[in-house]
């Protein structure tokens, strides 16, 4: 591959996930991959994989190049004070706000390969029983990349991404298959994973309305017009007075007024204003 010629790749890239590659990982990292990638898919060279890419706009092709760019790093009880946030804080409120007939719902995107949606389940039902037996909840968690998709539906995990669990609710909420922890079907049954790109409005829009999105360690990737499309998107997904959890590398910029910052228990969090 060329330079010219990853330059464009990179392009392309970024208009349909948002996600931008530095020259330094462009070079030092994504030239070889995207050249085995190539190589493995069958074709002769670059130009014939651009064109089955770009102009025939081949979705099961360009779903595998996503798939392989994406970082998916995650794990149980990431960052959880703010889940701590979450369960302490927010859900009161918004107990205190909303009809008592209304469920509470919450979106995690990216949600990777499910670790913080089940985390902020667990949350729930352990630290904030008495609204969980009071309303319904609706979690659900979106990903661009359909592995990581699939991998949260099955719910298995290993010991290094559920190492942060306290021993005594790794036993109660995951059942030990050989090396692998597999999380209840109490739980893994009523939360949803679909495959969704932020960057497609309508699609996010079809998701519904939320009361809480959790948004962490996916904007850092990308350039920062498109962070603020996104951040748009998610103020049009939220209801009244709810909540957003950015990753703590991420900020809502202070020019976009759509959101107000606040500070509850050791969060920094943004509430639709
Ligand atoms: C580092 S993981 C973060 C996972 C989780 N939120 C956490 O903090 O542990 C970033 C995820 O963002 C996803 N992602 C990147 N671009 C996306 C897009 N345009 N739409 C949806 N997900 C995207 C990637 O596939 C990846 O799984």
């Amino acid at each position: 591959m060329t330079d010219f010629d990853l330059i464009k790749l990179r392009d392309f890239i970024l208009a349909k996930t948002g996600i931008y590659i530095d020259d330094d990982k462009l070079f030092k990292i994504y030239k070889r991959k995207f050249e085995d990638f190539i190589q493995k898919q069958g074709f002769d060279d670059f130009s014939s994989f651009y064109n089955r890419l770009v102009f025939k706009k081949d979705e099961h092709l360009l779903q595998e190049l996503i798939n392989l760019t994406t970082v998916n790093e995650t794990y149980f009880f990431r960052e959880a004070y703010q889940f701590k946030t979450l369960v302490e804080e927010v859900l009161s409120e918004l107990d205190g706000l909303r009809p008592p007939h209304e469920s509470i719902n919450i979106l995690t995107a990216p949600s990777s390969s499910g670790e913080e949606l089940y985390s902020i389940a667990i949350y729930i039902m352990e630290y904030a029983k008495e609204i969980f037996y009071k309303r319904d909840f609706v979690l659900v968690g979106i990903d661009i990349d359909s592995v990581m998709i699939q991998k949260a539906r099955q719910g298995i995990f290993n010991q290094r991404s559920v190492s942060k669990i306290p021993p005594h609710l790794l036993q109660k909420y995951f059942i030990k298959e050989g090396n692998q922890y597999k999380i209840i079907d109490e739980i893994r049954k009523g939360l949803t994973f679909k495959v969704v790109n932020v960057m497609d409005f309508y699609a996010m829009k079809k998701l519904g309305r939320f009361d809480v999105i959790f948004s962490r360690n996916m904007l850092i990737y990308f350039d920062e017009k498109t962070r603020k499309e996104i951040l748009a998107t998610f103020h049009a997904l939220l209801k009244p007075h709810g909540y957003l959890f950015l990753g703590h590398a991420e900020k809502v910029p202070v020019e976009m007024e759509i959101f107000k910052r606040v500070k509850k228990g050791e969060s920094i969090i943004y509430q639709k204003a």
